[in-house]
């Protein structure tokens, strides 16, 4: 029964795998495309506060060119919010705030 399941599992992911695959292939025109650009998301979303270059410090907000929060942090930051800054959890999706906090990791 055990070995069954295990069996299953594995069916499933190769399955999923190989969907995937296949999805990649049809929308090939879009490939060139990065799917989500944290460029652009900072630019809509924390330009406001922060300013293009992660310096502005409107609003209370931090200097991201000298913050020393690590990705992850960042990424909890951006997600949950604290203080002035709001919760972006439900704004963005997960990997538009990795995106997000992967971009501001550049601002030096
Ligand atoms: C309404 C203004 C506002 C907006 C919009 C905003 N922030 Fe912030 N941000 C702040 C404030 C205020 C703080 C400081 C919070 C605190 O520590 O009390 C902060 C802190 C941060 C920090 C932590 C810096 C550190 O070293 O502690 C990061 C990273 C950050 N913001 C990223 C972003 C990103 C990415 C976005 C866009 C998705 C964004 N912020 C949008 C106001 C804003």
């Amino acid at each position: 029964m055990k070995k069954y399941v295990i069996f299953s599992v594995t069916a499933l992911v190769l399955f999923a795998c190989g969907a995937k695959e296949v999805k990649t292939e049809n929308t090939s025109t879009e490939a060139s495309k990065p799917v989500v650009d944290g460029a652009k998301i900072y630019k809509q979303n924390c330009e406001l506060c922060h300013g293009l270059d992660g310096k502005l410090g409107a609003n209370g907000s931090k200097n991201l060119t000298v913050s020393e929060l690590d990705l992850n942090a960042r990424i909890a930051m951006v997600s949950k919010g604290k203080g002035v800054m709001m919760a972006f959890e439900n704004i963005l999706n997960l990997s538009e705030i990795k995106a997000v906090a992967e971009y501001t990791m550049t601002l030096k």
